[in-house]
């Protein structure tokens, strides 16, 4: 298996087409075609097995602010494996890379979404009951700024040692 880490601007035709395809297949309600939901990530991972991807997961590098204070995250985006490569810790060895990743380079949280927390509780996020706030972007359009508690979704996982706060969380731009 390889292990790729792309920045987003170097992604090729054949990879979007590769990265659109294990999308579709792991998100039946992914826009056909699409690589991304609302805007394009920072980079990516990318894991390869005889030409064909197997796992892949996006991540966006942004400010966002946690109760006044604020904080480098990386947001953990659409991570799937392909059916037949999961319950094999691909994902988790994904969640781990990126651990690494941000501990070396001044990230203070990771952050994601997620509706079933068994993979990420076991990989060090924790569920986060804040309030939030965000930028609604639906198909190519600004539709305005949302401000509500995400019930049972936001997860965090602290790299330094910035305490999480469970006042506002300001994403300062769209939620991934
Ligand atoms: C979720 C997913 C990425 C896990 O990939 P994986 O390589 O099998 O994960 P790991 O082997 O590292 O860990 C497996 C554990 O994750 C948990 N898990 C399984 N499906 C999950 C899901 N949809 N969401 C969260 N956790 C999940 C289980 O606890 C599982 O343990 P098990 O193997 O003992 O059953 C993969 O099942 C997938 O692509 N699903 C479809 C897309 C999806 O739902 N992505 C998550 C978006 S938040």
């Amino acid at each position: 298996m390889k292990l790729q880490h792309l920045q987003e601007y170097e992604i090729d035709e054949a990879t979007e087409q590769a990265i659109a395809g294990l999308l579709g297949d792991c998100f039946p309600e992914y826009p056909n075609g699409r690589i991304y939901y609302k805007q394009l990530p920072d980079f990516r991972f990318l894991c390869w097995e005889d030409g064909a991807l197997i796992a892949h997961m996006a991540v966006e590098h942004r400010m966002i602010g946690n109760d006044g204070q604020p904080c480098r995250i990386f947001g953990v985006v659409d991570l799937c494996v392909a059916e037949a490569f999961q319950h094999r810790r691909l994902a988790s060895r994904l969640l781990s890379e990126l651990t690494i990743l941000g501990l070396r380079h001044r990230v203070d949280f990771l952050l994601l979404m997620a509706k079933d927390h068994s993979l990420y509780l076991s990989n060090g996020f924790r569920l986060a009951t804040n309030t939030c706030q965000w930028l609604m972007i639906s198909e190519h359009q600004t539709l305005g700024i949302a401000h509500r508690r995400v019930k049972s979704s936001l997860m965090v996982k602290p790299l330094s040692k910035k305490e999480w706060r469970p006042g506002l969380v300001d994403f300062l731009g769209h939620v991934f």
